[in-house]
């Protein structure tokens, strides 16, 4: 089990300002990071975009897209001196409430089979693996798959 936290993290909708901060992260624990255009992009569209915030630092961030009743887990990201407290399964269960209560019945995502902490994270929360989409990921050496979990949010 993580180690438990002593201070509850804070969950907010994420506001362009945020998004210096949030490139500094992206930079720092993604090989390939999403670009700052990116990030405006999805919260011009109206993606559900989301800070966590912990001790007053911003900690952690996630972008989803739903539509039709299907919702599609863009970015589940924690800063890396903030990684295994446990913030990455709430900053999670928070996405997925939010999805539910926007009447989104189903989450997918993609996910490196490389990446044990985030595969660990999704298998945990009862993602189940569904399928693999080929070279799917730039890599230091060509291309690498990734594997499509998903969840119901109903039923
Ligand atoms: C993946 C990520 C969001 C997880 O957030 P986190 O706050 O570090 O994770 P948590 O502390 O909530 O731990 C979640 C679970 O993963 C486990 N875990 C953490 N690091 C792990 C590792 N290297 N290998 C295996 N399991 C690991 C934890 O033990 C915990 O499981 P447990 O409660 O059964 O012990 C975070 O590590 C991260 O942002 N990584 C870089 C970006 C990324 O890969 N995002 C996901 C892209 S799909």
């Amino acid at each position: 089990m993580s180690a438990h936290i002593q201070i509850e993290p804070v969950l907010r909708p994420m506001c362009p300002e945020d998004v210096p901060r949030v490139m500094a992260i992206e930079r720092e624990i993604y090989p390939y990071p999403w670009t700052e255009g990116i990030f405006l992009d999805c919260l011009r569209v109206g993606y559900g975009c989301w800070i966590l915030e912990h001790h007053a630092q911003l900690a952690g961030y996630g972008v989803v897209s739903l539509a039709a009743g299907e919702a599609h887990l863009l970015n589940l990201s924690i800063a890396s001196d903030h990684q295994g407290r446990g913030l990455g399964r709430i900053l999670l269960r928070h996405l997925v409430d939010f999805i539910r209560r926007l009447g989104g019945e189903v989450v997918f995502l993609e996910v490196r089979p490389s990446n044990r902490a985030a595969v660990h994270l999704y298998e945990s929360e009862g993602f189940a693996r569904i399928g693999t989409r080929h070279r799917y990921y730039p890599a230091d050496r060509g291309r690498e798959d990734a594997w499509v979990f998903s969840i119901a949010t109903v039923g």
